[in-house]
């Protein structure tokens, strides 16, 4: 079951939190706070503090904290939808889906709208289409297998092939305007006029793109004629409700079967993921094509610790694979690498072999190391002591990037039994690649922020100032200064990870959600004590004045001191974390002759960024 949002607030607003918890527990009202023994860990006096205002708890003992649903969902030992249930019960509200009517309140909103409205056009084009035109469509359906079910499910569609089906549909709904329509990306301003748009998509099979949580964010359109100049699928541009590197295609449907198979399985293609779940292999999703991106890797390690990364046999899916492995090593995720027959897909292999011997191929999948292992076998490397050493030398590479300690030990002991080698030999070669990494991290500029001479073995980066206003600045929710943070914000600015997550999290929730809420946000770090901490001190203003000063959690939270943080404030912090990442760069490439070039440009950026450019 899945219950909207617009749902999850009104249960919230019609459960007060301190009426909840005293549902529970003995509550005792102390100013303007409330306070209660912890009961979440064993609690002498009073910690955990609740504030009806801002709806959210918090222990000062234990850091337990949170709002109404997660405090149900801990108390009770249950889901996140039972708790909600739960709620929704007490306030006597029914879980029901609610009428359609148009949000055009934010930008955000009417983009959504617009996506929504066009995947209704495009499903009924798909059922309405005539003459020609509709067989070639149900018969290109046929032949792909595309059935009713899947139709359904996954919302497919149809785009006219006209240049103006969709600009028409919307004129005549007038809801939207062409530039809005523009923005979301369907139609495109003519080049060569003044005024006038045309049909981005046009004689292709629709599939729509949801986002986590269901929502249409963009379309994926397959070309059917062979006269079509276009790409073989069309999608939508980037905009602010769809970045391709931070969607998985078919994680909406998928998820709770990845939960629940504690496992998912990773394909290339849009087809492959319909093909997959018609055959009842439902715990799948797309990368559409596009190398795995570290959100990508994020959002999966939400849903399951293990991957089945399907690919083609050929070169480019090999180096796809390798590319893969790398990044879900990174993200702390375990996997398989399956490959299948050379010029084979999952839809294809499903087709010409179903899906018993599918399911083989998958259990045939091997951990990286003898993946790569393989590469090397096959060409004929590993015979030789240099090809060898070679290999050794890659596969620890890979296993240096595991977050893990004890896995890349693991790791370490399976290669040295399997290869004879001795596992000191193994270990010191890979401290030598740390090492290395430290001095030199590729991925980006951001360098550890710590005083010479001071060591330190984590890679986790401080918190800067900069990094703490951003996260305050963000947390007020000025939706000026949101949209700015939204559209100027690169994640590379921000070197602590915690702080990143929260971020990413933020922006996250702005494309479904029209105003920041604490205690909706408090929600997505349920487990993640050291991150609610970090929010609860942004919305405390703690540097102003001791955190010890307050008496109680209210006052903590109602004391709004210092410089009233909008637009410019969102501006001045940006650019400061640009600064210091521009400057971070310079120090990090001033030493080397060959870096002259580029490190007087970057000067350049920095001087301009100081003068507030
Ligand atoms: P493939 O070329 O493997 O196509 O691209 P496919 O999925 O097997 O498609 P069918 O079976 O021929 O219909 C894999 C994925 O890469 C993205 C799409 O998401 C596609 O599903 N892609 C591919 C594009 O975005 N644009 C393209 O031009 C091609
Ligand atoms: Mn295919």
């Amino acid at each position: 079951m899945k219950i909207p949002p617009e749902k999850l607030d009104e249960i919230s607003s019609a459960n007060d939190i301190v009426e909840v918890i005293s549902d529970y527990i003995p509550v005792k009202k102390r100013g303007k706070s409330f306070l209660a023994l912890c009961p979440f860990h064993p609690d002498k006096n009073p910690s955990l503090h609740i504030s009806q205002e801002k709806q959210v708890y918090h222990c000062f003992s234990c850091k337990a904290g949170g709002n109404v649903f997660s405090f149900v969902q801990n108390f009770e030992k249950i889901g996140f939808i039972d708790a909600a249930t739960k709620l929704a019960e007490r306030a006597g509200i029914r879980l029901t889906f609610s009428g359609n009517k148009l949000d055009t309140s934010n930008e955000i909103s009417v983009l959504l709208e617009i996506n929504k409205a066009a995947a209704v056009y495009f499903s009924k084009m798909l059922r309405e289409v005539r003459g020609n035109e509709r067989e070639f469509v149900h018969s290109y359906l046929k032949q792909r297998k595309i059935d009713e079910k899947a139709i359904e499910e996954f919302g497919i569609g149809y785009s006219l092939n006209r240049w103006d089906a969709m600009l028409n549909h919307f004129h005549e709904s007038g809801d939207f305007s062409p530039e809005e329509i523009e923005k979301a990306g369907l139609i495109i301003k003519k080049e060569n006029e003044k005024q006038g748009f045309y049909d981005r998509f046009r004689g292709r099979l629709m599939f729509p793109i949801h986002n986590e949580s269901g929502k249409v964010v963009g379309f994926g359109g397959r070309k059917l004629l062979e006269e079509d100049q276009g790409g073989k699928y069309i999608n939508s541009p980037e905009t602010r409700i769809y970045s391709k590197s931070r969607i998985l295609y078919g994680l909406n449907h998928a998820k709770e079967h990845i939960r629940y198979a504690e496992s998912a399985i990773l394909v290339e293609g849009y087809m492959d993921l319909i093909t997959m779940f018609r055959h009842g292999i439902r715990n799948v999703v797309a990368s559409s094509g596009t190398a795995l991106t570290e959100e990508q890797v994020k959002l999966l390690s939400r849903y399951a610790g293990k991957v089945y990364v399907l690919f083609d046999a050929d070169s480019a899916g090999i180096s796809a694979a390798k590319r893969g492995t790398e990044i879900m090593l990174q993200g702390g995720l375990d996997l398989d690498v399956v490959t299948l027959p050379p010029g084979e897909d999952p839809d294809s292999f499903l087709g010409k072999r179903g899906a018993e011997d599918f399911h083989k191929q998958l259990k045939s999948g091997m951990s990286f190391v003898s993946f790569i292992a393989d590469i090397y076998l096959k060409e004929g490397k590993l015979s030789s002591v240099e090809g060898k050493t070679e290999f050794i030398r890659e596969v620890i590479s890979y296993i240096a990037v595991i977050p893990d300690k004890i896995k890349r030990s693991l790791f370490l002991k399976e290669i040295a039994d399997k290869y004879s080698l001795m596992e000191s030999d193994l270990r010191d070669e890979m401290e030598k690649i740390l090492r290395k990494r430290k001095q030199f991290p590729e991925t980006s500029v951001v360098i550890p922020d710590v005083p010479a001479g001071k060591k330190r073995d984590s890679v986790e980066y401080e918190v800067s100032v900069n990094e703490r206003e951003l996260l305050r600045v963000f947390l007020r929710g000025d939706p000026e200064a949101v949209a700015y943070i939204e559209n100027n914000l690169e994640t590379a600015f921000i070197g602590n990870s915690r702080i990143l997550k929260i971020v990413e999290h933020l922006l996250d929730d702005c494309v479904n959600h029209e105003t920041i809420e604490l205690s909706r946000i408090l929600q997505g770090f349920n487990e993640d004590d050291e991150c609610v901490g970090m929010i609860m001190d942004a919305v405390s203003d703690r540097h102003e004045a001791s955190y010890f000063e307050y008496s109680t959690f209210d006052s903590l939270l109602e004391n709004e001191i210092g410089p009233v943080y909008d637009i410019d404030h969102a501006r001045d912090v940006i650019r400061s974390l640009k600064l210091e990442k521009v400057n971070k760069e310079i120090e990090s490439l001033k030493g080397d002759p060959e870096n002259l070039n580029k490190v007087f440009q970057l000067i350049k950026e920095a001087s301009a960024l100081r003068k507030g450019a």
